[in-house]
């Protein structure tokens, strides 16, 4: 480790379990020499073991559910008496639908769930930065990272409506990227990971074929949580200070194989049995 997040502080929304990115992400930044708090939403505190992180990483946890508002406010404010100020980074690592939960297709959709979906995995990372912006809770200079996946580019039809609230979550990166940029020189990104074994990961239908898939066709192999949460580090570190409103890639170059030498023998082994 080289302490390049040394006097930083941090919040970390979304650590569950041992699993979670955002788990990883704690861990790395503690490491690299950040104090962090923990948050995750009331029902994960008895779900979860993020008391069990929070002892690793001497962190306070601070319940809220992202989609509400005054949660958030009394989150942030409650992580600025802890770390005598306003902060230096974010990470935003939220994602659920109940759709996708309750198997329900793309073809056959609740709306009221598709509301929840947009609203916990979406509209959150807006509340959040929302309430900072006002608040004035980020650093000059600060970090905010949301993690998405590339089904907000092209289509994975077990992904479900998570797709359109992937699309929604990079835009408001994006957008909110110049805002706050603008105002305060914070940088807001997300990054496009490869499929994760984790709680959210795994309750997509057949994550396991996905995974090998998105494995075989990517020519560094999936990336781990941990160095999808190495990637969030040197995004809150200052050696990343002009990268900003982007979506990048963490996926072994998934996103720009058009198909791989393994995944055409899968077919050439399938064409001779024909
Ligand atoms: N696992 C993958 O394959 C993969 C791939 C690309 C992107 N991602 C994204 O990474 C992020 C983290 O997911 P993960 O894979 O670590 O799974 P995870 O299940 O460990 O994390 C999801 C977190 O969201 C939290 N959450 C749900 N509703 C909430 C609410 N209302 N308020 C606050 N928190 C709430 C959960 O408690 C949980 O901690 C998600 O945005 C996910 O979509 C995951």
């Amino acid at each position: 480790m080289n302490g390049i997040l040394k006097g930083k502080k941090g919040l970390i929304f979304g650590a569950l379990d041992e699993s979670s990115i955002a788990w990883k992400v704690a861990e790395a930044a503690v490491a690299e020499g950040a104090s962090i708090t923990l948050t995750n939403a009331p029902i994960a505190m008895r779900m979860g073991k993020i008391n069990e992180l929070a002892a690793k990483c001497n962190a306070e946890v601070v319940p809220a559910d992202a989609t509400s508002i005054d949660d958030i406010n009394n989150l942030l404010k409650r992580c600025m008496e802890i770390h005598n100020g306003p902060i230096d980074f974010i990470l935003h690592s939220i994602g659920m639908s109940p759709n996708v939960r309750k198997k329900k297709t793309y073809t056959d959709l609740s709306y009221e769930f598709m509301q929840k979906t947009l609203d916990i995995s979406a509209v959150s990372l807006h509340k959040v930065l929302q309430c900072a912006y006002q608040m004035d809770a980020l650093n000059e200079w600060g970090s905010v990272v949301g993690l998405t996946y590339i089904a907000g580019q092209r289509t994975f039809p077990s992904y479900g409506d998570m797709a359109d609230a992937k699309a929604t979550l990079e835009s408001i990166s994006r957008s909110f990227g110049y805002h706050y940029g603008v105002k305060k020189k914070v940088r807001v990104n997300t990054i496009s990971q490869s499929p994760t074994w984790t709680t959210a990961g795994s309750g997509v239908e057949g994550f396991d074929v996905f995974f090998k898939y998105a494995d075989d066709m990517s020519p560094l192999g999936n990336a781990s949580a941990e160095a999808c949460a190495n990637y969030c580090i040197s995004l809150f570190s200052d050696y990343t200070k002009m990268v900003t409103m982007q979506n990048l890639y963490h996926d072994g170059g998934f996103s720009f194989t058009g198909v791989s030498d393994k995944v055409m023998e899968m077919f050439v082994e399938q064409m001779k049995k024909q």
